[in-house]
């Protein structure tokens, strides 16, 4: 964290607005939260930045395949996603959607200064090229035509763009991962250094064959790519660059980003592309890009085809906002990826918020008024474990800081918790109820009630950033009204004398898990039966890929299509997504891999009749030769292939 100076400045990732945000997206958003309100809790001038990535392929053919604008498309998403983020209490500074005004013009500047200094061309790119992702691969970053990001075969595109050159940048960005702690976690920064090594190559930074971008401000042919517009949104927001008659003050007082948290699919984007952009601009590098881990759901992403998808509305609508925030910054490890189950949810739920922080709160306040007439008395002499409370609580703050400061919200939280098991053990230890038998130990009840009411005022402050409106109701049932807490307040035991506390409902009740798993299972159910409609249902609304440029019949004829039939199938030992074939055509039997073992297991595909490309070059694919290709249909949005075969003699020419 910066230390010389009082300001902070925290970024999500601008998310695509294609569809609603799922549980994994509300992750990041989250901890960005809890961390831009720890730190406005002690006293930094907070810059929060949230946003949309709004331009793209994608996005288009969405828009097109629904009838709309891509305006009118994204407009109605983005406006879901910021109902979501007004419903989770996310407390961003500012959203920026990169289709305003203020983003579009300020990205055109940032081109042209590039393009000014000199790194920024105009060629003809000819690569991989992954319209899901929209990525651009080099043949070393996709040897086998397998987008390394989702896994899709993938297509090679060529056509006039725009580059930046980014590896120019090479040796500068090689000192900031060796020389910095610019990159975590460390594993990270191995991965980028060996991408590095294997050969920075220039970056396409413009596109031609789609035009729902930015226009690019020297060409009007050519819309800026994605991830220029994307990355620049960080600055633009601050008013960077500056424009006439327009302030960039934000950006002189927040500039350079503290933290930039990204999900680690995107590391790569933002810890070379974004250095060298701004390199080449010459402008301050973030202080550090953080990569944390996705949710994993049955041990692989959440995808709405195959309906497993979380809804963060549905678990809000049940639990509560502070009880899904609390699961998701308790359970997860910051940079590791983790499994969403709706069994750990419930029991982190039922174990730490109804049962150990709710039951403290209703012993406490309840006990208060019992036994005190509901004004919190005044502490008598320090007697058995009061010493040992009071040092846990008022040195917790110590840990929970530490913490934080390394993203370690699962051990914050783990330390706050410690403080509140410590205090209900306290209660059972002290056993008020046999005190208040006895007049002659009122002193002593007096003490017991003194610093439970302590302790759980300290718990509510360190809770505060994570929760906050859990946070005051229990200030507000102890009696400390409506205002925010100041972190200084958990230095100090002894600020309740006088207080009136009032038992209030229940701030976690308690869940019948059994039933409440039933009932989750049975969404769920529901959630894969939509997404896999019977076929008499209604048919979903097909989205199909524009027709090719046509092509003359001599470069047709050039393609071999043979019948043939499947005798083998193995998975490739060195890639996941490989499946590899014996194909039986005839005339031979040979040996052809694609990318479809996420649609088919080996054993399905035995036997199926396939239509072969025969005459493709032979190419190795992650050490295997694949001598052909076979002919699939395939679904992009669903991301699943089936076999384009029929039952022909195997070898007979297709055409
Ligand atoms: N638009 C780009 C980011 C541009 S930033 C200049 C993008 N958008 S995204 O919507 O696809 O993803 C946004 C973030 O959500 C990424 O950081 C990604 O890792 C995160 N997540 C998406 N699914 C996730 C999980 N299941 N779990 C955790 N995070 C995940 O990429």
């Amino acid at each position: 964290m910066k230390d010389n100076s009082k300001t902070f400045y925290i970024s999500t990732p601008i998310y695509y607005p294609s569809d609603n945000l799922h549980i994994g997206h509300t992750y990041c958003t989250v901890m960005a939260d809890a961390m831009a309100r720890f730190t406005r809790l002690q006293g930094f001038e907070v810059m929060f930045l949230t946003g949309t990535d709004e331009h793209g392929q994608k996005i288009q053919k969405k828009a097109d395949a629904k009838g709309v604008t891509p305006q009118e498309y994204v407009d109605n998403v983005v406006a879901g996603i910021q109902k979501l983020w007004a419903t989770m209490e996310i407390s961003y500074d500012d959203f920026i959607r990169t289709t305003q005004p203020r983003h579009k013009k300020r990205v055109q500047e940032i081109f042209k200064r590039i393009y000014e200094k000199g790194d920024i061309y105009k060629s003809e790119y000819e690569g991989w090229y992954c319209t899901d992702c929209e990525a651009f691969w080099t043949d070393t970053q996709c040897p086998d035509g397998i987008c390394p990001d989702c896994g899709r075969p993938i297509g090679r595109a060529k056509e006039e763009a725009y580059f930046f050159r980014l590896s120019k940048y090479a040796d500068r960005l090689k000192e900031l991962f060796t020389t910095t702690d610019f990159l975590q976690p460390q594993t990270r920064v191995n991965e980028m250094l060996a991408f590095i090594d294997q050969g920075l190559e220039d970056l396409c930074i413009s596109r031609s064959s789609f035009d729902w971008g930015i226009q690019v401000p020297i060409d009007e042919k050519h819309v800026i790519y994605v991830w220029l517009d994307a990355l620049s949104n960080y600055i633009t927001a601050l008013g960077y660059p500056e424009l006439p008659g327009e302030s960039s003050e934000k950006y002189e007082k927040y500039w350079p980003v503290n933290y930039h948290l990204v999900g680690k699919e995107i590391v790569r984007f933002h810890s070379i592309i974004w250095p060298a952009m701004l390199m080449s601009m010459e402008e301050p590098l973030p202080q550090h890009v953080l990569g944390h881990g996705w949710l994993l759901i049955d041990g692989g992403k959440m995808s709405k085809s195959k309906g497993n998808v979380v809804d963060p509305v549905m678990l809000i609508e049940r639990y509560g906002v502070d009880a899904l925030k609390y699961f998701l910054l308790r359970e997860y490890t910051f940079g590791q990826d983790g499994q969403f189950t709706n069994e750990v949810m419930l029991n982190r739920m039922n174990y730490d918020l109804a049962n150990d922080l709710g039951n403290l709160v209703s012993r406490t306040t309840s006990m208060i008024e019992k036994y005190c007439g509901g004004i919190v008395p005044g502490p008598g002499k320090e007697e058995g474990p009061d010493a040992e409370l009071k040092a846990m609580a008022v040195e917790c703050y110590k840990k929970v800081e530490e913490a934080m400061d390394k993203f370690q919200f699962h051990i914050a939280l783990e330390e706050i918790w410690t403080v509140i098991r410590r205090t209900n053990k306290y209660i059972d230890e002290t056993s008020p109820w046999v005190l208040a038998k006895d007049p002659a130990n009122a002193k002593r009840l007096d003490t017991v009630m003194h610093n439970l009411a302590d302790s759980l005022r300290v718990v509510s402050v360190l809770i505060y950033p994570f929760m906050h409106t859990t946070s005051s109701k229990i200030r507000e049932q102890l009696g400390l009204g409506e205002e925010a807490p100041v972190w200084n307040e958990v230095t100090f035991f002894d600020m309740m004398n006088g207080q009136v506390a009032h038992k209030g409902e229940a701030i976690f009740p308690r869940m019948d898990v059994k039933k409440e798993l039933e009932e989750l299972e049975a969404i769920r159910a529901a959630a894969v039966a939509a997404a896999n409609p019977a076929p008499e249902k209604e048919e979903p609304e097909e989205v199909y890929e524009p027709i090719k440029p046509l092509i003359e019949f001599d470069d047709f004829d050039k393609v071999d299509l043979r019948a043939g039939t499947i005798v083998k199938a193995e998975r490739h030992p060195k890639a996941d997504k490989l499946l590899v074939f014996q194909v039986d055509l005839g005339f031979e039997t040979r040996q052809i891999i694609s990318g479809v073992a996420g649609s088919y297991s080996p054993e399905e595909c035995v036997g199926k009749h396939v239509i072969a490309v025969v005459n493709l070059k032979p190419r190795m694919l992650r050490g295997l030769e694949s001598n052909g290709m076979l002919c699939f249909a395939c679904d992009d949005a669903e991301g699943k292939f089936t076999f384009a075969g029929a039952e022909a003699k195997n070898g007979l020419v297709i055409g």
